[in-house]
């Protein structure tokens, strides 16, 4: 049995043959229409969300499945006082698969040593969220036809963004993949990840506070909202929030064949203006979370 925590976990041949599913079940949805009959995926969020939540329900119903679950700790025992543990255990006698989200780093990875089932990580606190990276990953193959040789800009809250870190633990595996991280002084990447990914792999990146200035050289530009949930203090979620919003003027030197990616949900970082512009790729990446996930259900299943 095999969950799915960190992005890491996949290797880059399991990573190519779930761009590949994916793409298959873009072009022939019917033939997945069945696959999952009579399998149940329980999504326990204890965290807010639209996308993740909903996209992994949908990839359930369009692969003949069921699901349940909770959208909120408030209207779970969570609330009582019940332990990840001990949800996790009951649950995983309910369902064959069981979707997570938790403020706490680290959450999922408890709960998939007490479950009986796969457990996907669907994001925890500001540490992971391997699933966007899926994602991500699909909309960049599906734009770019590639992974290697792509200069890629990060720009926002690269401190609390958990799609950041998952995302350059992804894309650090591809041959001459070069990142801008691009941030405040106070939401800069973590050390860790520096560390650990970064200078481990040997990875070209460099970190500056101007959008303006990175824009030219980038092929794919990766925009993220201040997450207002991890500040410690309103103040400063206040004075940063608005570090980058970005807007045609700010695209006047970007390359023709720019990709602009965001996780979702926006605040103020893309102006709507942008939304329109073909570069724009956030909603193609909400339909590829989507896909990505029936594919992932499928091979956590192991479903033929
Ligand atoms: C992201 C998340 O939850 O980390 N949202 C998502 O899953 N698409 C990004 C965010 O909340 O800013």
């Amino acid at each position: 049995m095999r969950s799915l925590i960190d992005i890491k976990e996949l290797s880059t041949a399991e990573i190519d043959e779930l761009i590949t599913v994916s793409k298959d079940i873009i072009a022939n949805p019917v033939k997945y229409s069945e696959k999952c009959r009579g399998k149940k995926l329980a999504t326990l969020f204890y965290e807010p969300s639209t996308r993740t939540r909903l996209s992994f329900e949908a990839a359930m119903y369009e692969l003949g499945g069921n699901v349940l679950g909770f959208a909120s700790s408030d209207n779970s025992s969570a609330s009582k006082g019940e332990s990840v543990a001990d949800t996790v255990r009951v649950v995983s006698g309910y369902a064959d698969i069981i979707a997570m989200r938790h403020p706490k780093e680290g959450a999922p990875l408890v709960a998939s040593m007490h479950s009986l089932v796969p457990i996907i990580n669907a994001g925890d606190g500001g540490h992971n969220h391997p699933t966007q990276t899926l994602a991500d990953l699909l909309t960049i193959n599906r734009e770019k036809g590639r992974f290697d040789n792509l200069t890629v800009g990060l720009c926002g809250d690269l401190k609390f963004g958990r799609t950041v870190h998952s995302l350059i633990g992804a894309m650090s595996r591809y041959d001459n993949v070069k990142f801008v991280l691009i941030s405040p002084e106070e939401l800069r990447i973590p050390g860790y990840i520096k560390k650990e990914i970064l200078d481990r792999g040997n990875i070209d990146y460099v970190e500056t506070r101007s959008l303006e200035d990175a824009v030219p050289e980038l092929d794919i530009l990766y925009m993220t909202r201040v997450q207002r949930e991890r500040f410690f203090n309103e103040d400063d979620y206040i004075r940063l929030k608005d570090t980058y919003i970005l807007n045609s003027g700010k695209l006047a030197k970007a390359k023709k064949d720019l990709s602009i990616l965001h996780p979702l949900p926006r605040v103020n970082e893309i102006s709507v203006e942008i939304d329109n512009d073909p570069r724009a790729c956030y909603f193609e990446q909400t339909l590829n979370g989507k896909y990505i996930r029936m594919a992932l259900i499928l091979k956590l299943l192991g479903v033929e």
